[in-house]
């Protein structure tokens, strides 16, 4: 369990097209994950197949693409306490119809391929290798949120 572990989250183009960035953002504040990166942008095909590498001999491989690249995501780096299986947690499951209510794709998902938000797994190293890909060193700050020292 680390204090000050890092994870990568990105607001899919469904939750961008579907005005839900405000509300995602607030759920990560409210519960106490300090915001330390942020980026909208556009994932182009080769980012897409890179970030989604795991998944290239998957069947649903070619569509995870072309959704991905289909317009702006909203990308962010979550720092705080177990902050990738908190994150993942609170995203709720991969399905929206198997995310609990009150879950990010339990509340908003619609299906399987629009399922809102992208969160790191807990595997070794997936974080640090995502957050690499998507943010350069000096775009991530380092500070202290006044509320740090109740929280920790
Ligand atoms: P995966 O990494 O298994 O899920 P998660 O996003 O929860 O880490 O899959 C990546 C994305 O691929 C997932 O968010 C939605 C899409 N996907 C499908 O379209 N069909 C599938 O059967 C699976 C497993 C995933
Ligand atoms: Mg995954």
């Amino acid at each position: 369990m680390s204090e000050h572990e890092r994870t990568f989250v990105m607001v899919k183009p469904d939750g961008v097209q579907r005005g839900l960035v405000g509300d995602i953002v607030a759920r990560f504040e409210e519960r106490g994950l300090k915001l330390v990166g942020g980026k909208f942008m556009r994932i182009d095909r080769d980012l897409a197949e890179e970030h989604y590498g795991e998944h290239e001999d998957k069947p649903f491989f070619d569509d995870l693409v072309s959704f991905i690249t289909s317009g702006p995501v909203f990308a962010m780096v979550w720092e705080g306490q177990d902050a990738v299986a908190q994150v993942r947690t609170m995203m709720g499951e991969t399905d929206p119809a198997e995310s609990a209510p009150g879950t990010i794709r339990g509340d908003f998902g619609l299906d399987l391929g629009r399922n809102v938000i992208h969160g790191s797994d807990t595997e070794e190293g997936s974080a640090e290798r995502e957050i690499d890909l998507f943010f350069a060193a000096d775009e991530l700050l380092d500070y202290e949120r006044v509320d740090e020292t109740w929280l920790y």
